[in-house]
């Protein structure tokens, strides 16, 4: 297939939102549409990332690969860095549905400090770059023994240039402390063959001890620490939101280094409260507020990877930055990549144009068609 066919919004996206969270790990990825033909870049343009070689910078980030299912069909879209969906050292439900809902964020969110609420709306708009969804799933994780089984799987799917990067998150628990947990899980992924490994220090869905960890120079560099060395030599990625200022930034990323962390991924969702006509909570009184994805939290993810690339340049930290955040069209890669990002990945723009990836390789590889 040369000329690829438009997908949204005439087709529904490869996630289908009125289902649970476990039905789509069983039963999806929902796509039907025809494989569009790889374009692979000469070898030589191949590159590092974090040890292995990719054929291109771009990937999907933690979330909608829920199993080896998805992680094949990503592969096979063309995204060459697939993140295997966050999981945790004990089965954990999902919270119940909604799961995602469309919204009107009132344009471009600027940073966390967006004067109006997220408004619930039935359709979303037409233009995929202007998508807004919110999700709010609380890190549902499967069990130890079908991860054992399910991440070979994922890493065999994949082939020659394209790597499988593991998420993870601790959990609070009573037989083990919080960090004691976190490696725990660190090493279920090592163990069942994760060759990256990627801590979600960043969930704006989930308790407090769970989703700003990033936040704290000190935290970063104790866990950071703690993880790294439990799974070394696999390298450690952690993913990050919004800071309040460079300097916070500066000092969380020199932490990182520090703790040996080789990169860092970011940004995250962006929490907002999420409401109804009514003004109540869209998703429930237990869950006022939820993680923004999609079109409307680019520019505030173009400004983190400006500030970070700034930051990893001037304090010599070496370290891989992975851009994310509003990427629905191929061109929104490149503004990462230009914004200093070393990798660009796309989780909302791929579940609703999943051929966003062959239209990136082919506006690069044209000749070669
Ligand atoms: C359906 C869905 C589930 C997500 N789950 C996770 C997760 O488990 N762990 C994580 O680190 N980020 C998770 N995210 C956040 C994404 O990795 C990403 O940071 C965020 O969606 C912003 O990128 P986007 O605008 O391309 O969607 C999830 C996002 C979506 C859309």
């Amino acid at each position: 297939m040369n000329s690829l066919p438009k997908w949204y919004p005439q087709h529904p996206p490869i996630y289908d939102i009125h289902k649970t969270y476990l039905e789509n790990a069983e039963y999806g990825p929902f796509f039907n549409g025809e494989m569009p033909k790889r374009i692979w870049p000469p070898k030589e343009q191949w590159i590092d990332f974090l040890g292995h070689r990719v054929a291109s910078r771009i990937g999907v980030p933690a979330g909608p690969l829920l199993t080896s299912q998805w992680i094949d069909l990503a592969g096979r879209l063309g995204f060459d860095i697939p993140v295997y969906k966050t999981i945790r050292s004990a089965e954990h439900p999902s919270h119940p549905l909604p799961n995602m809902v469309f919204v009107n964020t009132h344009g471009m969110i600027q940073n966390e400090k967006h004067p109006k609420n997220a408004l619930l709306v039935r359709d979303p708009s037409p233009h995929l770059e202007e998508l807004a969804v919110t999700n709010s799933f609380g890190m549902p994780s499967k069990s130890p023994l079908f991860l054992h089984e399910d991440i070979p799987r994922a890493n065999a799917c994949l082939q020659e240039g394209q790597v499988l990067v593991v998420s993870i998150v601790g959990s609070v628990r009573s037989d083990c402390t919080f960090i004691e947990d976190f490696v725990k899980v660190a090493l279920l992924a090592k163990e069942a063959g994760a060759k990256i490994i990627e801590a979600n220090f960043s969930c704006p869905n989930v308790g407090k001890s769970e989703g700003c960890l990033y936040m704290s120079p000190i935290t970063v560099e104790e866990m950071g620490k703690a993880i790294a060395r439990a799974i070394a030599p696999i390298p450690l990625i952690i993913k990050v939101g919004v800071f309040s200022s460079e300097q916070h930034m500066k000092d969380v990323f020199t932490a990182a280094a520090k703790a040996g962390i080789r990169a860092i991924s970011g940004i995250n969702t962006v929490s907002m409260a999420v409401v109804n006509t009514q003004g109540a909570p869209a998703l429930g009184e237990n869950r006022p507020t939820s993680g923004i994805c999609g079109g409307p939290i680019r520019e505030v993810a173009l400004n983190f990877m400006k500030s970070a690339a700034k930051i990893n340049r001037s304090a010599k930290l070496d370290l891989t930055l992975i851009g994310v955040g509003g990427i629905t069209l191929p061109e929104h890669f490149d503004a990462f990549f230009e914004a200093g990002a070393d990798i660009a990945m796309s989780a909302t723009g791929m579940m609703w144009d999943p051929y966003l990836a062959a239209r990136y390789h082919q506006s690069k590889f044209k000749e070669n068609l």
